[in-house]
């Protein structure tokens, strides 16, 4: 669905569609978090995109008007995506990425390897050389088909135990023998499309210390062999208290050292207090842009479709009805204000 020219009522935008309807959304009064963020050359993203969601007209509207890159939110997981030997489900993630490409968006490619929907067919696998080539192909087949539409992916995610304290038992660690298979998914990614940018995604880095520094000794580990990573996508999925002040920046600067792009994949805000949500927005958008990230993203942006494991929280933007929350002003002030050191 391609939108075209918008027209500003007293409370609502409306926008004449291609199919000649017309589609109205809350104002929010304001330029648009995407203004804002081109003219500082920063991408403002928001991930969990249901590409069925793209049927909702108001959905398309607010994503395409506000942002300028997406990802999905299960789709390109593998068992979503391939659920069984020999098919794939192309449909689904096509038309995500048509829809980016009419709408001028970036697609951030999520879900190589989580730490869910791995199908039967891949965990019934019990040799290694056979494991490792069914890798090889999964990788090949999703990257060449989007080869030049989505130029970076969250290789591996969420490798670490939630908590810390170790490395998820998933079935690659097992297969490999360890954590090796997190620096082989990248070398097989890179072969795979050696264009594209690969990032390292994790959970929960932000909050707890050790698992911090179990992390930065994991990255490190990984740019000592030459592991072609270019990036690290910190989750920043945010449970009632804000990251301690100076964190994101020391992350920044750690990473930067290392030659590696901070980006933030998941950014959302857990709590039943709103006034403290709309800080919270505030306090990581004005770190994170002042440390010199330049590619942030929401796990999405309207309540009608959240994801959250605090009963009753409603973590994003917008609310249901795409009325612009709190979080969404305090996010847009941030980078409006936002000035780029020289
Ligand atoms: C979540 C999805 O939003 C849910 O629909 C699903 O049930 C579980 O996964 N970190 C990630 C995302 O990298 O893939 C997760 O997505 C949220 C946490």
């Amino acid at each position: 669905m391609k939108l075209s020219t918008s027209v500003t009522l007293a409370s609502a935008v409306c926008v004449a569609l291609a199919t000649s309807d017309t589609v109205c959304v809350p104002s929010t009064g304001t330029s648009s978090l995407r203004d804002e963020a081109e003219r500082k050359d920063i991408l403002i993203g928001s991930g969990a995109i249901n590409p069925a969601y793209l049927e909702d007209a108001q959905f398309a509207a607010v994503l395409s008007e506000q942002f300028n890159s997406l990802s999905p939110e299960n789709e390109l997981k593998w068992s979503f995506i391939n659920p069984t030997k020999g098919f794939c489900n192309w449909t689904i993630i096509d038309r995500l990425v048509d829809f980016a490409d009419e709408h001028d968006m970036v697609v951030k490619g999520h879900g190589l390897i989580s730490s869910c929907c791995d199908p039967d067919f891949v965990l019934d696998i019990t040799d290694f050389d056979m494991f490792r080539q069914t890798m090889v192909e999964h990788f090949e087949a999703i990257m060449h088909r989007y080869h030049g539409k989505v130029d970076r992916w969250d290789v591996v995610s969420e490798a670490l135990l939630d908590m810390g304290g170790g490395f998820k038992n998933t079935t690659y660690y097992h297969m490999f023998g360890g954590s090796r298979y997190v620096g082989e998914a990248f070398r097989i990614a890179h072969s795979a499309d050696p264009t594209a940018r690969l990032f390292l995604n994790e959970n929960l880095v932000e909050t707890i210390p050790e698992k911090r520094q179990e992390f930065y000794d994991l990255v490190s580990g990984l740019v000592r062999d030459n592991v072609p990573l270019h990036g690290i996508a910190l989750q920043m999925h945010i449970t009632e208290i804000a990251p301690v002040p100076g964190t994101i920046k020391e992350m920044v600067d750690f990473f930067t050292n290392l030659g590696l792009e901070t980006t933030i994949a998941e950014l959302d805000v857990h709590t039943l207090n709103a006034t403290l949500q709309t800080e919270i927005y505030g306090a990581v958008m004005e770190e994170a842009l002042a440390a010199g990230i330049t590619d942030i993203s929401f796990w999405g942006f309207t309540d009608k479709h959240l994801y959250t494991w605090l009963p009753g929280a409603k973590p994003l933007m917008f609310d249901e009805e795409y009325n612009p929350k709190g979080a969404f002003y305090s996010t847009h002030k941030v980078l409006a204000e936002f000035v780029q050191q020289a």
